[in-house]
């Protein structure tokens, strides 16, 4: 049987990368936002590409290169992302590494919004974004084999991420604890649970290049596994 490269394990395959926040915008000059520096994304787009993988990386704003052999959409809303995502189409594997704004403003204003002398603040009506990762996780033609999710989370890490993994119908969840003592938030360092169908697994703490490393050599043993 022909072995591939042991390099390029992921060598014909396309890999779809989400990162970073999305800004939601309120006005010309105001917008909502999740707190994230897109690290932990753009390394996995880096390492998925450094096996051989061709990486499209869709961005919500951050201030950071595409990484080597990567393919990067730079959007600003979850209504972009996840047009750029349905582009981006038929992928071999998915990760939802982007924090996406659960709501967006139900009607943006064209114009800056003013303080009136006297007036109360406006008040903002929210409506739902598109929930990605559960639309790429949705049975079909175009699902990716593989679509894998993350989980910040700040309380009963594992519990929670295992819930989200059935209700997003995805393979797995990257769960981690971002509560601001953890200094994940921001930082360079990750430590992470992963979940998959058998069960949950703890990783140590390490340099989310390395959390990236570590996740791609797990996908391309998946794809691996499924050529045997
Ligand atoms: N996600 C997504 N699109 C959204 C919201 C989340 O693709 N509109 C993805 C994230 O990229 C992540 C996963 O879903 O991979 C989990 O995101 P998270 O915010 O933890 O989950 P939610 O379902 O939004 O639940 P909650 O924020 O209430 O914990
Ligand atoms: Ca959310």
């Amino acid at each position: 049987r022909h072995l591939a490269p042991r390099a390029t394990p992921l060598a014909g395959r396309h890999a779809l990368v989400t990162a970073g926040p999305t800004h939601e915008p309120i006005d010309p000059v105001r917008y909502l936002a999740n707190r994230s520096s897109g690290r932990q994304g753009y390394e996995i787009a880096g390492a998925l590409a450094a096996l051989g993988a061709r990486v499209t990386l869709v961005s919500g704003p951050v201030d950071l290169p595409a990484p080597p052999g990567v393919a990067l959409r730079r959007v600003e809303t979850a209504s972009q992302m996840l047009a750029a995502c349905r582009d981006a189409l038929p992928a071999d594997i998915a990760v939802c590494a982007a924090a996406v704004a659960d709501w967006r403003v139900a009607q943006e204003a064209t114009r800056k919004i003013k303080k009136a002398q006297g007036a109360p603040p406006p008040v903002l009506a929210l409506v739902p974004n598109p929930d990605i990762l559960a639309e790429l996780s949705t049975p079909g033609p175009d699902r990716p084999a593989l679509v894998v999710g993350f989980a910040a989370e700040t309380d009963s890490v594992a519990q929670h991420a295992a819930a989200k993994r059935a209700r997003k119908g995805c393979d797995w969840i990257v769960a981690n604890d971002v509560r601001p003592e953890t200094g994940i938030m921001g930082g360079m360092e990750n430590e992470v649970i992963l979940i998959t169908a058998d069960g949950a697994e703890q990783w140590p703490r390490m340099d989310k290049r390395a959390v990236a490393t570590h996740l791609a050599g797990r996908i391309a043993a998946f794809f691996t596994a499924q050529r045997s």
